[in-house]
């Protein structure tokens, strides 16, 4: 019961600090899985290269603009292109598909989640004109990490995010809710790693357990600890983009809506052709919030309003990446890096 009242109480509070720095806007955001080839092979995920049951794809270029074209007809002002790490898609070509799009779609922001890159890579796309880069850091434990993403290792992952943040571009990330191997105080850990990280957006979601991968028979993570976690990090980062993931929407139906009464301010409909959508199978049983038809802009709007909320399809920037780039404006110029990062 005392349990029961906390929980509300640190959800009410968490409602309220959203209200108060973002309103009642839910930021829209394109999704568009543009490639599930992947060379890593994380032990929780059904893109992972070992898994032969997937039918891999890659959107070519027109593919891409074609369906970014038909999400910005429709409003939408970010674009979030995502994708497994392909060697196919060198930071070269992400660079010039980046610079396309902004052609094509000059108001739209352009967020990628392709993975670890080299450091001048992620300058590059910077340069081309990425405004934001997803990398979750999954769990902050180092032995869990290298174990579940099958020796990879979480300095790596942690230094991506340095070079990330150092070329200037607007950084999200997060981590997996009830990972097989988590205790309580690695699950306090990733929280505070998301706060000293000085994120502008946290992605978490429950880890779903996938029959197509090695934690099959592993319990999945739970929905009221991810509200919970979702709370609390609002509470920690009150400035920051928190999306209601689609993790969250797979493993109990109202999770999405949970997530958002709890503190969250984004929305992530998918945008990819439906003909590729079957085969992004991070988790089984992911649920259905795509954006083919401007009726299901609609439908989201009114469930949104229904919520006391309201759609927004503004471009979308944290409060903390615009304080990031006022304080770098009245810097004095002598005392800004050299490469203009911020
Ligand atoms: N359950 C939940 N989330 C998953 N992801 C990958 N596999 C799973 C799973 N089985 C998440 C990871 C990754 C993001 C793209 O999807 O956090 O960063
Ligand atoms: Fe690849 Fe990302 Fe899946 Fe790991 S979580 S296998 S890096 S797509």
């Amino acid at each position: 019961m005392l349990k029961k009242t906390y929980e509300t109480t640190l959800i009410g509070q968490a409602d309220l600090v959203r209200k108060n720095r973002y309103g009642d806007g839910v930021w829209i955001r394109g999704l568009l899985e543009f490639t599930n080839r992947c060379r890593q092979n994380c032990l929780y995920c059904g893109l992972r290269r070992d898994n032969s049951r997937v039918r891999r794809y890659s959107l070519d270029e027109e593919e891409i603009f074609a369906s970014v074209n038909q999400g910005y007809r429709a409003g939408i002002r970010t674009f979030v292109l995502q994708g497994g790490e392909d060697p196919a898609w060198p930071a070269l070509r992400l660079c010039r598909t980046v610079e396309d799009i902004k052609r094509r779609a000059p108001e739209a922001a352009v967020t990628l989640s392709c993975g670890i890159m080299e450091r001048e890579d992620y300058r590059a796309l910077a340069s081309a004109g990425t405004d934001r880069y997803l990398l979750r850091f999954e769990t902050c434990d180092g032995e869990l990490h290298r174990l579940l993403r099958d020796g990879v290792s979480l300095s790596e992952r942690l230094k991506a995010l340095i070079d990330l943040r150092e070329a200037g571009i607007e950084l999200g990330s997060g981590f997996m809710v009830g990972l097989p191997g988590e205790t309580e105080e690695i699950s306090r850990g990733n929280l505070t790693l998301c706060r000293d990280l000085d994120l502008d957006m946290v992605g978490i979601g429950p880890f779903i357990a996938n029959p197509e991968t090695p934690l099959a028979h592993c319990p999945s993570g739970s929905m009221e600890e991810t509200v919970r976690l979702t709370a609390m990090l609002r509470l920690m980062l009150p400035d920051t983009n928190i999306p209601a993931t689609t993790a969250a929407g797979s493993l109990s139906p109202g999770g999405r809506e949970a997530m958002l009464a709890a503190g969250a301010n984004v929305l992530m409909p998918n945008i990819t052709p439906p003909r590729y959508r079957d085969h992004y199978r991070l988790y089984p049983g992911k649920t259905r919030l795509e954006l083919d038809h401007l009726p299901e802009l609609d439908s989201i709007s009114e469930a949104l309003i229904k919520a006391g909320r309201r759609m927004d399809m503004g471009k979308g920037n944290s409060i903390s990446w615009k304080r990031r780039v006022e304080s770098t404006r009245s810097r004095p110029l002598h005392r800004r890096p050299p490469d203009g990062s911020i």
